[in-house]
């Protein structure tokens, strides 16, 4: 109980019944007529009907599926949302999301997202006709400013990609809610309904790529869509059926699998990012840290106020150049170098050239995605362990670190 406590110092405390929760909501055994404890996988494409129209709430599975149905009933409940929708993949949920618009309106997202959200908003979205105005967030003045009559959503992630920028996301939610009928969307990957939820902050949308955090065991790949309101539900159903981008059941069983351990797993990446956050941020071969959960981040004090904590995430800036850089990444043997994140296991990749090589390269040095910058997703194990990892790394693409003090 105490050490609970001490790890969410400063932050909202933990959603109340979380675990029970993840454990329970939607997985009652009555559901089945076997009783089964563990919600069964049900792979059946097409459903009996006692006579036409009339079924047992499932007809065709892209349009809705048993096992589905249960994780999807999990989720709603630790977002504190009344629905949630899955697809089969995050990208599919952001497209299901921007088909909620037309060709003419416009979308205002913050800049710094995760490249393949910027790519569809730019290079495909655009080609249908929406217009997306990318702006930092992080001022909600800018956000004030780029709103205008055509604006029919807003597009937020916090912490942003790779650079861990907070935005105030009831902030945004204020002003968006000042225009009548603007959603204020955000992607809640990074954090998972564990350490923040949007839809109490004021957003509409709480969006996620399930292939990281929620499932949190790099063997799936899915997005998620909570909401409250039930029109926007609707709208949203409708569509997850039309563009048929549905995930399969056997994907949905893992996902509601990993729910299981979501409050463990994210305490423990929590502990084991801190604990790296402040050895980085110490050690002279290190140029910069970014983590949200270290009091010199610039947003900590938000950061604390919309969440109960952080997850594995943390960007810094290696000394040198690409060079050391990519020694150091090439060099790493318990962190895998990879892109993704959100999984037990350790991951360390180089932005530029891997997650983020579609942002053009103007706007990535607008964004500080430079050659030194490495982002990591830390994962479950021992954290000696994983220092001594990036001990031997730095050492080896800075044998000689006194030269750049
Ligand atoms: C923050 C964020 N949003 C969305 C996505 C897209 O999700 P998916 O890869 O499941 O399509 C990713 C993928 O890395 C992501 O990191």
């Amino acid at each position: 109980m105490e050490n609970a406590k001490q790890r969410h110092a400063g932050f909202l405390p933990p959603f109340r019944h979380f675990a029970t929760q993840a454990i329970h909501a939607g997985q009652e055994p009555e559901q089945w007529k076997s009783l089964a404890v563990v919600p069964p996988i049900s792979l059946a494409t097409t459903f009996k009907q006692q006579a036409p129209g009339q079924h047992s709430g499932f007809e065709y599975s892209r349009c809705g599926n048993p096992t589905r149905d249960c994780m999807e009933k999990a989720v709603a409940a630790l977002d504190g949302a009344k629905y949630c929708l899955s697809y089969a993949s995050g990208l599919a949920a952001t497209v299901n999301i921007a088909h909620l618009l037309k060709a003419g309106d416009t979308v205002v997202c913050t800049d710094d997202v995760y490249g393949g959200t910027n790519r569809y908003f730019r290079s495909i979205a655009s080609e249908m006709g929406l217009k997306t105005i990318f702006v930092d967030c992080t001022k909600l003045e800018n956000l004030k400013a780029a709103i205008t009559p055509e604006t029919k959503l807003v597009w937020i992630e916090t912490p942003s990609n790779p650079t861990l920028k907070v935005v105030d996301i009831q902030g945004c939610a204020d002003i968006v809610h000042k225009h009548k009928g603007v959603i204020l969307a955000v992607d809640n990957t990074f954090m998972s309904a564990y350490f923040q939820r949007p839809l109490s902050l004021g957003a509409d949308i709480c969006m996620y790529s399930a292939t990281k955090y929620m499932n949190g065991h790099s063997d799936v790949v899915m997005g998620l869509v909570s909401v409250n309101d039930d029109n926007l539900h609707e709208r949203l159903r409708f569509l997850q059926y039309s563009l048929g981008a549905v995930p399969s059941a056997f994907d949905c069983y893992l996902c509601n699998r990993g729910l299981k351990t979501l409050q463990i797993r994210m305490k423990q990446h929590f502990h084991n990012a801190l604990t790296i956050a402040k050895y980085l941020e110490s050690d002279p071969r290190v140029e910069k840290v970014l983590f949200p959960g270290l009091p010199s981040h610039p947003q900590y004090e938000l950061m604390q106020r919309q969440c109960t904590g952080c997850p594995g995430m943390i960007s810094f800036y290696i000394k040198g150049n690409l060079e050391n850089a990519s020694t150091f990444l090439k060099n790493l043997k318990l962190f895998t170098l990879a892109e993704s994140l959100g999984g037990y296991e350790s991951l360390a990749e180089h932005p530029a050239i891997m997650t983020h090589a579609s942002v053009p390269k103007a706007d990535r040095e607008v964004l500080g995605i430079s050659d030194t910058l490495i982002r990591m997703s830390v994962g479950l194990e021992d954290s000696e362990d994983l220092l001594e990892d990036l001990d031997q790394a730095l050492k080896a693409a800075i044998p000689d670190y006194r030269i750049y003090n």
